[in-house]
């Protein structure tokens, strides 16, 4: 089974950012933490200034690290992800700031994460994030193809994006992985039918959105053309069985 295939179940749980409300986000102990929780995980992926990939959400590192604690690294703010070698972001701390339970997390490569699902049959959906202007585009995506070819993870995996460039090439590049558009607060289109024929310029399976653009009629027309739709973030067990009975299949999760 790809990811295409789980797809066609209905009410997808997805672990966002991994077991995000038990465990540090996007850490290999919210991965852990999610096993047997959910039918596949979400994280997020950036690459660091030497184009090494790694899991990680923010742009920089001051809410999820101890970077505050290291004055060697006190002259390089704004803390960007991308100003930081792969060597560097391994002194970090990535899970002493999480609360209720501080404890000390590596950083998480892709790389890691791969072998991870691979080992435990688990489905992946990878966020790509926005890192026009800073890497080039092709090389963005290729860096993350790159790791799912080395670990021959390609039937577990999903990609996603905000910057939907990087859906165009992923496509040109691995046809055979499924991707999904990703929007927060606003539809990329004015109306219905430019958003459906949009979706379809992008090639995308899905079409993933936060839960303000939830409705009825939005979900209908998707399906109807045959789109798969994903809602984040949803931590209430009520409004995510309210979304399933709207026709959703899959929900992200904090608490799965
Ligand atoms: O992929 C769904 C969701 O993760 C997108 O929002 O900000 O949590 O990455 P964000
Ligand atoms: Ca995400």
């Amino acid at each position: 089974m790809n990811f295409l295939e789980l797809y066609k179940n209905p009410h997808l749980i997805g672990a966002h950012r991994g077991a995000s409300c038990l465990a540090p986000e996007n850490t290999m102990d919210a991965l852990q933490k999610s096993l047997g929780h959910c039918d596949f995980i979400e994280i997020d992926v950036q690459l660091t200034r030497d184009a090494e990939a790694v899991v990680f959400h923010d742009d920089t590192l001051e809410r999820t690290t101890d970077i505050a604690k290291h004055p060697e690294f006190g002259s390089r703010k704004p803390f960007r992800v991308s100003d930081f070698t792969l060597e560097e972001l391994a002194a970090l701390d990535y899970g002493s700031w999480f609360e209720p339970n501080p404890h000390t997390e590596p950083v998480l490569t892709l790389y890691a994460t791969l072998n991870f699902i691979k080992k435990h049959h688990l489905y992946l959906n990878i966020e790509i994030k926005n890192m026009h202007g800073v890497f080039e585009d092709t090389q963005a995506v290729a860096k993350v193809l790159e790791m799912i070819e080395q670990t021959k993870t390609s039937h577990l995996i999903l990609l996603s994006s905000f910057y939907h460039p990087y859906l165009k090439i992923a496509k040109k590049l691995a046809p055979h992985i499924p991707t999904a558009a990703l929007t927060e607060d606003k539809h990329p289109c004015e109306t219905m039918e430019e958003l459906l024929e949009y979706l379809r310029y992008l090639q995308v399976c899905a079409y993933h959105f936060d839960l303000s653009l939830a409705d009825r009629y939005v979900v209908k027309e998707l399906k109807e053309a045959g789109f798969h739709v994903g809602v984040y973030t949803v931590n209430s067990p009520k409004k995510a069985n309210e979304l399933f009975f709207m026709g959703v299949d899959a929900i992200f999760s904090d608490d799965a």
